[in-house]
């Protein structure tokens, strides 16, 4: 067996550079990803407790992307697609599954106004998954469409759904909050050094195939270095969950109310979907109710913009030219977080 290193968001802080950036509101944020341009690059992940028409809206508002999962009916997702037309929204995607009439799936889609595709799949690195990729974007070679593929850990991976015309790639294997597949399979890489390894593999292929990091990330500081390590968008589940945005019913106990958030993988996600489970690779559990999601972008948007006064440089698409890291002993994991507990006078 090979052995590789690998380093994960906490084995590593950005070092901070000369900077003329004057406020971190200054920074431009907009990133390309593969053709499409987003004014905040962040996108809610394609999970049933994550992204529904609210998020989706939510995100185009704030120049990001939502996916909209895929666990539900094709006439419910037409739905979806015409509520969101209606609305006026352009700016939003619908997964789709790599099997099961997928082609026939996004042509209804598509006629129904839905542009951005993401080809929601565990392991993109397969046959299956490439052949759908190359069909869809045989299928689309006259229209202006955006083919999401994934999920990747390796150049390689994203290397063979680039050649076959994806326009952006996930780029993260068993990286995810909810996700169980390093421990059920043994297999995963983290995601931080996913991006490092694909982003060198983009350099060499010469294709403009956009790279987005999925899976694991908690914080801005998380998508700061993502972004560093040469990320041009990244995806998110956990952080947007139990927000007013995202779908599913508020619970309440013992004074605190929760919302729903699980893997897609998850026992309770197959059953809905498939009446059935195999092999389990996600959890099921409840998040504290965070209010509207508005907040949370705002705060990302000014995390991101930190960052990159921090290393200096006026553009998040400068920031992987800039950056530099130091890799950390494990003793910054504690130094990193507030030495006191959060007091707000109650
Ligand atoms: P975060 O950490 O932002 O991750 O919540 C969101 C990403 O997690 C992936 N995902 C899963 N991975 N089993 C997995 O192995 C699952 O059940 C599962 N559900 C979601 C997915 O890539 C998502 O964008």
């Amino acid at each position: 067996m090979k052995e590789k290193q690998a380093i994960c968001f906490d084995d590593i802080l950005l070092v901070p550079q000369d900077s003329d950036v004057q406020s971190r509101h200054d920074v431009d944020l907009q990133m390309l990803l593969g053709n499409m341009m987003l004014r905040l690059p962040v996108i809610s992940a394609p999970m049933d407790t994550v992204t529904g028409v609210d998020m989706a809206v939510a995100m185009e508002m704030q120049g990001g992307l939502g996916i909209v999962h895929r666990y539900m009916s094709e006439e419910e997702q037409i739905t979806n697609i015409l509520t969101l037309e209606a609305m006026n929204c352009k700016t939003y995607g619908v997964a789709i599954p790599s099997n099961n009439g997928y082609l026939k799936t996004a042509e209804r889609y598509y006629e129904a106004g839905a542009r951005i595709f993401c080809v929601d799949t565990a392991n993109g690195h397969g046959t299956y998954a490439v052949e759908a990729i190359k069909k869809l974007s045989a299928m689309f070679s006259n229209s202006k469409v955006h083919l999401m593929a994934g999920n990747v850990a390796t150049g390689k991976g994203f290397a063979m759904l680039a050649d076959a015309g994806a326009h952006s790639v996930r780029v993260g294997i068993g990286g995810g909050s909810v996700c169980t597949t390093r421990s059920v399979s043994g297999h995963g890489v983290p995601t931080l050094q996913s991006i490092f390894d694909v982003a060198t593999a983009k350099d060499s292929l010469g294709l403009g195939t956009g790279v987005l990091a999925d899976g694991g990330i908690r914080t801005s500081g998380d998508m700061v270095k993502a972004f560093a390590a040469g990320a041009d968008a990244v995806m998110v589940g956990s952080m947007l969950s139990g927000t007013d945005q995202s779908p599913g019913d508020l619970i309440h106990n013992n004074d605190a109310s929760y919302k729903s958030f699980r893997g897609m993988a998850s026992k309770g996600a197959q059953e809905d979907a498939t009446g059935g489970f195999s092999v389990e690779e996600g959890i099921e559990t409840l998040v504290k109710y965070k209010g509207s999601v508005y907040p949370i972008l705002n705060q990302i948007r000014g995390g991101l913009g930190s960052g990159c006064s921090y290393s200096g440089v006026n553009s998040l698409s400068q920031l992987s030219n800039f950056a530099e890291y130091v890799k950390v002993s494990p003793m910054a994991i504690h130094e990193t977080q507030p030495q006191h507990e959060v007091y707000n006078g109650n």
